[in-house]
């Protein structure tokens, strides 16, 4: 299956860097520490794939991991670290808007919100950026594993509320890398963005 024979594929600094524009690629934002790097890993199935940590931070890189000659998963850096100087985290936020709103390739993105901490500022800001570029989004409430039953339910529609009031469409789910719950239902979006 595609995303088991995923394999990295190089990183950028910046957006000249990047690869060439073409083929499909879906990227994993989301504030530090949110759980992207882990995301990627479970969904492939490849325990060290994406380099994870528990310094927020981690991923100072946009990484992308090929899947075949046409797709990639494209892991990039957590924003809101707050150890961060303020100029560079801006730099940062340009640099994101512009690659959400430019990049030909980018079929969607997965925002991840760690589940405990939903829809912070930049996670909104994220969301009207990829609304402007026309971008699908699909939302993973990450370490679910934290959360009660309950708990998970009731944020789950407490985010789907807060979006539609907000008129950001997106889809939203509850996901664990910890238990690895939620893989089918990711995967599931990512393989209509990819045409498959
Ligand atoms: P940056 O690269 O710094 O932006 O972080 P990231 O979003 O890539 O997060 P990463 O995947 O490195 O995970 C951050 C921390 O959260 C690590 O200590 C992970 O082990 C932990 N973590 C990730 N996913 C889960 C999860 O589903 N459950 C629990 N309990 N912990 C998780
Ligand atoms: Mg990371």
């Amino acid at each position: 299956q595609l995303y088991r024979h995923a394999f990295y594929d190089g990183s950028a600094t910046q957006l000249s860097e990047l690869p060439e524009d073409n083929g499909m690629e879906v990227a994993f934002a989301g504030r530090s520490n949110a759980g992207k790097s882990s995301a990627i890993n479970t969904l492939t199935g490849i325990n060290a794939l994406a380099r994870t940590s528990k310094t927020p931070g981690r991923t100072q890189m946009i990484n992308f991991f090929r899947l075949d000659s046409q797709r990639a998963l494209v892991d990039l850096p957590g924003y809101g670290y707050a150890k961060v100087p303020e100029k560079m985290k801006l730099r940062w936020q340009q640099t994101l808007a512009k690659y959400l709103e430019t990049r030909q390739s980018l079929k969607g993105l997965v925002l991840l919100m760690d589940s405990r901490h939903p829809l912070k500022e930049f996670d909104l800001q994220m969301l009207n950026w990829a609304k402007q570029a026309s971008l699908p989004v699909h939302i993973l409430l990450t370490k679910s594993d934290k959360l009660s039953h309950g708990a998970g339910k009731s944020t789950l529609n407490a985010v789907k509320q807060q979006l539609l009031k907000a008129e950001l469409p997106a889809s939203v789910q509850l996901f664990s890398s910890l238990k690895k719950s939620g893989r089918d239902q990711v995967i599931e979006v990512l393989d209509q963005w990819f045409d498959i």
